[in-house]
């Protein structure tokens, strides 16, 4: 536990760098403020548990890069602006690991265990044994090592004697420090060993953006975890977000004269040590049992538990807890004899292809679909697997006939391992990838460099319906009541046959249909209403433009004050805006240069339909551009958040602190510091909410 005085030194700290800011931090308390930004890292990163904003520590961060740019001597190492490295790293050297990385030996039930434990105390002539058990995280191993207090090696586990170094890859973790003060404990160095993961809201982001981008998504967080630890580019190893949990000390060598810690007696000890020096170790995970009973009720415990997790875990680890009788029990030549693995019921399963469909999407992209025997896998029947491409059919040898491999991790997408190409019978047959489009029969085409077929007939039927389903999605326009099965009859029944006519749809005739009473139509009608209010980001995305996802709709909209002002943007002005490289940049240049979309939008707009930014359109008229704001104190009924961001919307700035640079301050009750300031600066005027309400032309 962090004391609560430490808390509080830290915020108080936080908060008079934050005031300094507009001051100018002086270099001398640069060791300072990187004290505090590795504090409140720690508690982003490992404890999950953040004191200050995004915002606040991004001017704290900014403010260190700006001393170091402006005394570049000062820079040491472990500054927390150190992570990034500069440039693409070219190759991974092989290097030695300090201490084998071995694996672990399995078990799969109770059994397995109570023969674990049996052959345990036969080892160590003993009654009983203590044992920790924690989870067995799904990534990829990591070593690390660390040298009079820095880390100097981070190291992949490769074939557990050598691995790759990839150094500057795990300084992108921000859950491993850069530095930790070992010295304390009287190490001079030490290897660690830890798990890489990539968390299950992460992964599903990134698989997205893969999608999105025209490309197959990763098959399950560990492959993409191990994967991006050996991408050579730094930058790109931080946009994913990798964490890291720390689970065993293997190797250490102590300051001249000094004792072995009594913390490294345990592996419990152990791993608490390494929770107070900063590290994520599963320390709150952790449990230490006397008995091998105890710990299979914990290990149940666990599974009934993994799909709540924010990350995977495949299993539990069971580890003797005092390092003496791991010493003593010793290890094969593949694992230690004094830990097990405990692997969780398998989410894999074998089953037979019985045929691949080929869909097509809203962009035309032709998907391939497998068709096989379902088959229960972790409490989910599974009878459809996306292919994503041709080429993913080749890789993995696949032919109608075949037994594949299933595999379905936790929340993601069930996909193909492989084909069992021994078991073959010899009736398998190829599987033929189209020439022409399945539903409107149009050649397909392949752009170069791509693996995607696609129809590229916009007006092919499947592809009309696509657009329709995702214009009325949920993250889109969210018209409640329409849903995929409706968008389908619709246009089958020739109801429906693009976008606008979402708008214009007949409802005496949808009344005649079987399943569609009074209450239901009312309800469709509203929520269709309701849907010509949805923001302009909401409405971007509903486009369907290819690329473009939820974060680039957001950003086009801020752009612009009125959607059709993309027809006047070059690809170059397009690449200007934030994350939105070439290839997007011509996509929605394509997009707004297509007559037949721009007359789809003026054709939406007449309709009642948004195309207009209302934040923009304030913030340009703007009556408060120009002026900077403070709020302090409880306010009577605006939350400080939501009056700050009325502020910003109206033109207005939020100041950091109190100088003569500042405009308004509104004071709420039991203002304190910053009003008495404000007292003193004549050009500062101090406001009440109702005041400032009125400024906004609210009241
Ligand atoms: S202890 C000598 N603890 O499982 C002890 N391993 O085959 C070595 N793993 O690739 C490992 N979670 O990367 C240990 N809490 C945990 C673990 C864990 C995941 C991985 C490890 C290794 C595999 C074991």
């Amino acid at each position: 536990m962090v004391a609560k005085e430490t808390i509080q030194k830290q915020q108080t700290a936080t908060t008079k760098f934050l005031k300094q800011l507009e001051k100018g931090i002086p270099a001398t308390e640069i060791e300072n403020l990187r004290h505090i930004l590795r504090f409140h890292e720690h508690r982003y990163y490992v404890l999950n548990d953040p004191l200050v904003s995004d915002f606040e520590y991004d001017q704290l961060y900014k403010a260190l890069e700006k001393i170091e740019s402006e005394n570049t001597s000062l820079i040491t190492a472990d500054s927390p602006t150190q992570r990034v490295a500069k440039g693409l790293t070219k190759d991974f050297p092989t290097v030695q690991h300090l201490v084998p990385m071995l694996s672990l030996d399995n078990s799969y039930n109770q059994e397995d265990l109570i023969d674990f434990d049996r052959k345990a105390r036969e080892l160590t002539r003993l009654d009983k044994i203590e044992y920790c058990a924690e989870p067995k995280f799904d990534g990829g191993s990591i070593s690390l090592i660390y040298e009079n207090d820095v880390l100097v090696r981070g190291a992949t586990r490769g074939n557990g004697l050598e691995g790759d170094e990839i150094t500057s890859n795990a300084r992108q973790i921000r859950s491993i420090p850069l530095s930790a003060a070992f010295s304390r404990f009287g190490i001079q160095l030490i290897e660690i060993r830890g798990e890489v993961l990539i968390n299950k809201t992460n992964f599903a982001k990134y698989n997205q953006q893969l999608i999105e981008e025209g490309y197959p998504p990763l098959a399950n967080p560990r492959n993409a975890a191990s994967g991006t630890l050996r991408i050579k580019d730094p930058l790109e190893v931080r946009k994913r977000n990798l964490e890291a949990f720390v689970y065993n000390i293997s190797y250490y060598t102590l300051l001249p004269g000094q004792p072995v810690p009594e913390k490294l007696e345990t592996h419990a000890g152990s791993l608490e040590m390494l929770w107070e020096l900063g590290f994520r170790s599963p320390q709150k995970e952790l449990k230490v049992f006397s008995s091998i009973d105890k710990v299979i009720d914990y290990c149940n415990e666990y599974e009934v538990k993994r799909d709540d997790l924010p990350y995977e875990i495949d299993g539990m680890v069971i580890k003797t807890n005092r390092v003496e009788l791991q010493d003593k029990m010793g290890m094969t030549t593949h694992h230690p004899r004094w830990a097990i693995a405990y692997k969780f019921k398998a989410r894999q399963a074998t089953s037979k292809l019985l045929n691949v469909e080929f869909q097509v999407g809203r962009t035309g992209s032709i998907t391939p679909v497998a068709k096989i025997q379902p088959v229960p896998i972790g409490g989910v029947t599974v009878g459809s697997i996306s292919l994503f491409n041709e080429d993913v059919i080749k890789e993995k040898d696949l032919m109608i006939g075949d037994r594949v491999l299933v595999e379905r991790a936790g929340d993601v997408i069930p996909y193909i391992v492989k084909s069992l190409a021994e078991v073959r019978t010899g009736d398998e047959t190829k599987i033929k990838f189209p020439q022409h489009c399945p539903v409107c029969h149009s050649k397909l085409y392949k752009e170069e460099g791509e693996a995607v077929w696609r129809c590229i007939n916009i007006e092919c039927p499947a592809q009309v319906v696509e657009r329709i389903i995702h214009f009325v999605s949920k993250d889109a326009m969210d018209i409640r009541g329409f849903g995929e099965a409706n968008v389908r009859k619709f246009y089958d029944l020739g109801l429906i046959k693009d976008i606008p006519g979402i708008y214009s749809l007949d409802f005496t005739k949808i009344g005649e249909l079987e399943g569609f009473g009074k209450k239901s139509i009312e309800n469709l009608q509203q929520s269709i209403i309701n849907s010509k209010k949805q923001t302009l980001n909401r409405l971007i995305f509903g486009l369907g433009i290819r690329f473009v996802g939820q974060t680039t709709a957001k950003t086009l909209a801020h752009a612009v004050s009125h959607l059709l002002e993309f027809k006047n943007f070059t690809v170059e002005q397009l690449v200007e805006l934030e994350d939105v490289g070439p290839k997007v940049a011509g996509s929605i240049h394509h997009f707004f240069s297509t007559s037949a979309n721009l007359q789809m939008l003026e054709q939406l707009e007449s309709l009642g339909l948004r195309l207009n930014n209302e934040k923009k359109e304030l913030a340009a008229e703007g009556n408060l551009q120009g002026l900077t704001f403070l709020f302090t104190g409880t306010l009577p009924t605006l939350k400080r958040g939501d009056a700050e961001q009325m502020a910003e919307q109206h033109g207005g700035k939020i100041a950091s602190g109190v100088s003569s640079k500042l405009n308004y301050l509104v004071v709420g009750d039991d203002a304190g510091s910053k009003l008495e300031k404000a007292k003193k600066i004549n050009t500062v005027k101090i406001i009440s909410e109702d005041e400032f309400l009125k400024i906004l032309g609210k009241k």
